[in-house]
């Protein structure tokens, strides 16, 4: 987050890259990677294009379409810059205090009240697992007893494979664990090669699968959905169709979060009530 703040310093030192090259990436994206630039912030595509440019010392956009067309491995590369996977366990810790406390006995009373079995958290734009991971780890630490009674299924989705087979193995290094006390990590991480390998069994607790979240029939039914520091990306016209199918997957009173920076746009407002701004919790309406 902290780069795209600084954007506008860099900005001022970054030439624009010209439309027609911007076109023929774009292109050349779609045709072999099968990734949409569409729908995503211009001015955040360029200036992620731009880092490439200057990391493979191309002296041009249009240099550096030539090399992508030529070399897959950065193709590859640019596919993962662009869809920036920053993240790490309980990120932002009072949004995960909140939901120990107030999110997750409301959906186990919720479950109980309607006679459900059980309810469905999905974590989307996933990145590598922390964010599903972190919701597994509370589940296992504090709500034990009720998840004996109560299946608590966890999915997580990512548009990018890569991504998601990084986060099946659940291997992290520090950085990622940041957050994590010592009785976490020495109960549930073991370590490997000077990273730490996340258990098996909270592992098992998440199932991973691929998806585009401009594909609203990749949109599963559920009762709590974090999509953090994902829709920042995206167009406002984009963000509000995706909210708004968030609410019809969350019919019943399920809750979403977002991150810090993001909020509820358009329409998409009426559809959910704030529960808690500061952590932006919204709960959808009936
Ligand atoms: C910055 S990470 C956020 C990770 C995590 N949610 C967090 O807050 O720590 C953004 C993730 O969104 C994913 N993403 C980008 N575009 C997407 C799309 N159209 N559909 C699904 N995921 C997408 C990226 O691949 C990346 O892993």
């Amino acid at each position: 987050m902290s780069s795209e703040g600084s954007g506008r310093v860099m900005d001022a030192v970054i030439p624009d890259i010209p439309a027609e090259d911007l076109e023929l990436i774009r292109q050349l994206l779609a045709e072999r990677t099968g990734f949409l630039l569409d729908g995503y912030k211009d001015k955040c595509i360029k200036r992620r294009i731009n880092i490439r440019v200057r990391a493979t010392h191309s002296a041009s956009a249009a240099a550096y379409y030539r090399l992508l067309e030529r070399d897959g491995r950065e193709l590859a590369l640019l596919h993962k810059v662009l869809t920036i996977h920053v993240s790490h366990f309980f990120r932002n810790p009072s949004m995960f205090r909140k939901l120990q406390e107030e999110i997750l006995p409301a959906l186990f009373a919720q479950a109980a009240e309607t006679g459900k079995a059980g309810f469905t958290v999905w974590s989307v734009g996933c990145s590598s697992g922390e964010e599903p991971y972190s919701v597994a780890l509370l589940l296992k630490e504090h709500f034990s007893a009720h998840s004996e009674h109560n299946l608590v299924r966890i999915i997580a989705s990512d548009i990018n494979q890569e991504i998601l087979d990084a986060a099946r193995k659940g291997v992290y290094g520090t950085e990622r664990l940041v957050e994590v006390d010592q009785g976490l990590l020495n109960r549930y991480f073991k370590p490997i090669h000077g990273k730490y390998e996340l258990s098996p069994e909270i592992r098992g607790m998440v199932t991973f699968s691929r998806g585009d979240l401009f594909n609203s029939r990749d949109f599963p039914a559920c009762d709590l959905i974090f999509c953090r520091n994902v829709l920042i990306y995206f167009e406002r016209s984009r963000q509000e169709r995706i909210l708004e199918g968030f609410a019809a997957s969350l019919a019943g009173r399920g809750f979403l979060v977002l991150g810090k920076s993001e909020t509820l746009v358009g329409d998409a407002r009426k559809k959910f009530q704030t529960v808690c701004p500061v952590e932006r919790i919204y709960r959808a309406l009936c």
